[in-house]
């Protein structure tokens, strides 16, 4: 056991998947995984570890916003030894090319602040994706017939931002979407040299304020799943 993490040594695979939403990790996890067993509710964070194609994978809540999944990142590494996370999560596009229901995969994650700044200071680090997880997180998609959009992201400290600025920067940069947790991940995958990568689905837009409808989040969180897994073990 860990500070937030209930699970025994051992009960944690080398392989995580981390959606935002512990609700969504009990759903991935009774959907896809075979002999899924809960190994964390610790402060409501659900985490399940069962296995896929014979696979052993663990899928565990992250929260929202990069302090609540360094936490949970930090004691899956450093604790539990896990070696490949993949968040799996919602963003908000800040593209007109970029749609409702798009899968956008982060190649890298910008971001105003991180968890990491203290450790970092004056340099600004490039977090970025584990190309090997990346490059199958495209293949596997595109297997699915899923065309995905890759580049950059906005990791963003706040939802409801009051700079609307800034989303305008991010845009004329080429920043695909606004997400809350993967520059983080990359920060610290980085760090303990294991792997990291986001898989994002549009959630809603920022430019035309469309919203992805409640019925259609689970499919497309779904696909997200499957990428995640064809990937980590491609
Ligand atoms: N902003 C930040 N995070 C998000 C958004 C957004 O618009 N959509 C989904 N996650």
């Amino acid at each position: 056991m860990t500070v937030h993490i209930g699970a025994e040594k051992g009960q944690i695979a080398e392989t995580v998947l981390m959606p935002g939403d512990p609700r969504r990790a009990q759903w991935a996890a009774e959907t896809f995984l075979k002999d899924a067993e809960l190994v964390n509710e610790v402060r409501g964070m659900l985490a399940y570890t069962g296995t896929w194609n014979g696979h052993r994978v663990t899928i565990h809540g992250s929260g929202m916003g990069m302090p609540s999944l360094s936490i949970y990142a930090n004691e899956l590494i450093t604790q539990y030894g896990a070696k490949t996370l993949i968040r799996i999560g919602s963003c908000g596009a800040m593209q007109s090319h970029v749609k409702i229901r798009d899968v956008i995969i982060a190649m890298t994650a910008t971001s105003i602040s991180t968890p990491s700044r203290g450790i970092f200071r004056e340099i600004n680090f490039a977090p970025c994706a584990d190309w090997s997880l990346l490059r199958a997180a495209v293949e596997t998609a595109e297997a699915k017939g899923i065309a995905p959009h890759v580049g950059g992201i906005y990791s963003s400290d706040v939802f409801y931002d009051e700079r609307p600025d800034l989303s305008d920067i991010m845009t004329r940069h080429g920043i695909l979407g606004v997400e809350m947790e993967a520059a983080e991940l990359y920060n610290l995958a980085a760090r303990h040299g294991v792997r990291g990568l986001a898989v994002l689905t549009v959630s809603d837009h920022l430019q035309t304020k469309e919203a992805l409808p409640a019925d259609e989040r689970e499919r497309s969180f779904g696909e997200m799943v499957e990428i995640a897994l064809g990937a980590a073990f491609a």
